[in-house]
């Protein structure tokens, strides 16, 4: 099982009033977050799978933050373009091949003092690796090179889950 601590932390460190999440899976890492939030907080998260949306929606209707989160069904390219308002936290943990699209379409979605996080960002760390053979490879390393040209992002990776990078808009200089 995953450790939601970090997360908690996360929507606690930001202040979390509005958080949103791609894949949704149970709604494990959403239910977390949403113990997290205040009362009137509200988490949007995105399942591409119905039956696993349907699933997810049935254990946050049992939990008294349950209300705080809307379940949106589709795939999260298709959703990320509806939404508008900014965002205390995003968390991104589905469909690495797409990547840099939740980065990019994060960054504008992001409020000036919140956190975009990425999990499964491990392999931000790998040497040389031959990208043809994996679009997800592919994927964290277009990131990476996009993270460190940026100057007006900070950027860690944190040992925690599979490796989560967590993004900011506070620059360095
Ligand atoms: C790693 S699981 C999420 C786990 C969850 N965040 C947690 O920690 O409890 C990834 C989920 O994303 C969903 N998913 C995959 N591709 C997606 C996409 N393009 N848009 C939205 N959801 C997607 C999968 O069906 C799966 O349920």
């Amino acid at each position: 099982m995953k450790d939601q601590t970090f997360l908690k932390t996360m929507v606690k460190r930001v202040g979390a009033r509005r958080a949103l999440e791609i894949g949704t899976f149970d709604g494990t890492s959403a239910l977390a977050m949403a113990e997290m939030l205040p009362d009137d907080g509200t988490l949007i998260t995105c399942e591409i799978n119905p039956g696993l949306a349907a699933l997810a929606r049935k254990r946050l209707s049992r939990s008294p933050h349950g209300h705080k989160v809307d379940v949106r069904v589709g795939p999260a390219l298709e959703i990320l373009p509806t939404l508008a308002g900014q965002f205390d936290l995003i968390f991104v943990d589905a469909d690495t091949r797409n990547y840099v699209h939740y980065y990019r379409r994060g960054l504008e979605l992001l409020a000036p003092a919140g956190a975009l996080l990425l999990d499964n960002t491990q392999g931000m760390t790998l040497g040389a690796v031959d990208p043809a053979a994996d679009p997800a490879i592919a994927a964290i390393l277009e990131l990476r090179r996009l993270i460190t040209a940026d100057r007006s992002i900070t950027a860690d990776l944190v040992p925690v889950r599979d490796g989560v990078l967590v993004v900011t808009k506070a620059p360095l200089a």
